[in-house]
Parts: C-alpha cells; structure tokens; sequence
C-alpha cells in the first residue's frame, strides 16, 4: 500500500493513474478502523481499479472538544488494517495541512440540519461538509464509499455531490454489525463487553420498531421504544424518528407513506454516544 501525507504527493500519484485509465474508489475515514470499513474497502476495491482510503480526524466536525479529545487514534494498526483487504492508497495528512487557514466557509442544508443528528450535533456537518469537499478535490475519485450507519451524513454529502456537481458517483454501504447486533463504530473501542452489551439493545429496539411498523402508529411506536429502554440500565435515549429513508423528512403517519422507512436512534451508554439505523425498503 502506497502511503501519503502531503496533498501534492498523493496527487502526483494519482494523476499517473487516472492518465493510464485507472478508475479512482475513494473511502474517507477518521480512522480507529474496524470491519464496517474494510467493508467498504471491500466493495470499493471490487469496483475500481485503485482504492485511496483517507484517515483524517476532522477537527471541525466535532462539536463537543472532549470527544475529539477522547476519539481513538490507532493508524499503526489501521495501517496492517487496510493492507489485510488490498487497500492501494492511505491518504493521512496533518490538521495543518487539510486546514492550513481557518475556514470561515459555511454550508447550510436547511431542513438537513434541523433534525436528529444535525439538531443535536449542531456545526457538525457544516464540518463534514467542509472536509469531505477537500477530499473530494484533492483525491478526485470516480466513486466515493459512505455507510448507511451515518445515513444523515450520507444524504448530506448526496445533497453537496448534487449542488457543486462533484462528477463522483456515491455509494451507500450496509451497515456491518457485531454478533449481538450492535453496529460496528470506533465509538464502540470506549465500551467494556458488558457496556457493549447494554449498547446491542439499540439494534433490538430497532427491530422491535420495524416489527410494530405494519400494525401501530407513530406516536405508538416512539412510546414503546421509549419504554423499552426506559428497562434498560445504562443507556439514555437521545431521539428515535420515522423517517423517509432517502429525504429524511419525519413520518407522522404511516397509513399515508409509501417508500422506504429508515428507523432513525441516538443514544448514550456510559457516556458514549452513539447511533444507529434500520432502513425498510417498499414499505
Ligand atoms: P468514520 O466515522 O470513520 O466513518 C467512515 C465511514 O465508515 C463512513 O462512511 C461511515 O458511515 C462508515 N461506517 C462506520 N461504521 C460502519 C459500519 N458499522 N458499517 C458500515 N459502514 C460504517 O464518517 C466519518 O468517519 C467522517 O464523518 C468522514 C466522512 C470521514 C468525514 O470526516
């Protein structure tokens, strides 16, 4: 696997490939890397002919200081990670070199940005959008690989792709769980084995929601869920919403949508947030 921190370097590189015709698979991550992002290693590499994976701890995506603090920085072993799947290019560089000004550039997303993940994490995809659009210029891929687990994340950047007309077509990648159900996330690496336990209970909430869906109302089953964690200790319900899974428009009534339903939770389990989804196709 090639290796690169400065931009020109990479780009170099990439230039030579892209001449000699080779298809460009690009993967942003923030590294701490686990199966959910050699998955989309995996499908990125089974359609391009180069695969750049980015590890980059964006700064201005994160809205609470303790948790950029906290966020788990393991590149040596994201290294032998990425090397395992037949990742060509790791792209790593510095906070000085993605952000050598301060950026005072502001995207807005209007309604995106009012519910669930942008209502609570508020500047935090302004911060996405910033350092996705850097990657996006500098890498230049034909596809770039999202996962469904941040599917606000992915329909946000679907929304910047669409409006500056980036020529990259996006894909979105199923989310890869644990055994007990709980979605794999670099979040996780804070939790002990019983605390992961606790947080599998996101997952079965989930279900028992999308088992309700044919049968009860909204306000039914925001009241079971809600009771359902209510039972169990250690985790504080951030919000749980039935949306639209490609508008993320929230559904109040079910009788009258046609489409795919994405189950939408946030929560915390000692203190770590995390989040979660489940999308039914054709509902
Ligand atoms: P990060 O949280 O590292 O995630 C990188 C990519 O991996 C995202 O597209 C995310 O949706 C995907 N991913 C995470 N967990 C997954 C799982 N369990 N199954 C499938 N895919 C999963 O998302 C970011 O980084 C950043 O916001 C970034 C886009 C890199 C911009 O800084």
């Amino acid at each position: 696997m090639r290796k690169f921190q400065e931009i020109s370097a990479l780009q170099n590189f990439l230039w030579q490939e892209q001449k000699a015709g080779k298809k460009i698979g690009f993967v942003p991550t923030m590294g701490a890397l686990h199966e959910g992002h050699l998955s989309l290693v995996r499908i990125a590499k089974q359609e391009n002919d180069i695969v750049v994976c980015s590890v980059f701890v964006n700064p201005t995506q994160f809205n609470n200081p303790e948790d950029l603090a906290k966020y788990p920085r393991t590149l040596e072993k994201d290294v032998q990670m990425l090397e395992s799947v037949g990742c060509n290019v790791l792209f790593f560089p510095t906070e000085t070199t993605m952000y050598p000004e301060k950026s005072t550039l502001q995207f807005h997303f209007g309604y995106l940005e009012s519910v669930m993940e942008g209502k609570f994490r508020k500047g935090h995809f302004n911060g996405v959008a910033l350092v996705v659009s850097k990657l996006f210029h500098i890498v230049q891929p034909h596809k770039a690989y999202f996962g469904q687990k941040d599917l606000q994340q992915f329909v946000i950047i679907r929304t910047l792709v669409q409006d500056l007309m980036f020529p990259l077509e996006l894909v979105r990648c199923p989310i890869v769980r644990e055994a007990n159900g709980l979605a794999m996330s670099s979040r996780n690496q804070r939790l002990n084995l019983q605390e992961q336990e606790t947080a599998s209970h996101l997952y079965k909430v989930l279900k028992k929601a999308e088992s309700m869906l044919m049968s009860h109302s909204v306000k039914q089953i925001q009241k079971a869920v809600k009771e359902y964690l209510l039972n169990i200790r250690g985790i504080e319900l951030e919000y749980f919403e039935i949306a639209d899974a490609n508008t993320l428009q929230i559904i109040e009534d079910l009788s009258n949508f046609r489409g795919d339903v994405a189950l939408c939770i946030a929560a915390y389990v000692s203190g770590v947030r995390l989040i979660d989804n489940l999308i039914i196709e054709n509902f």
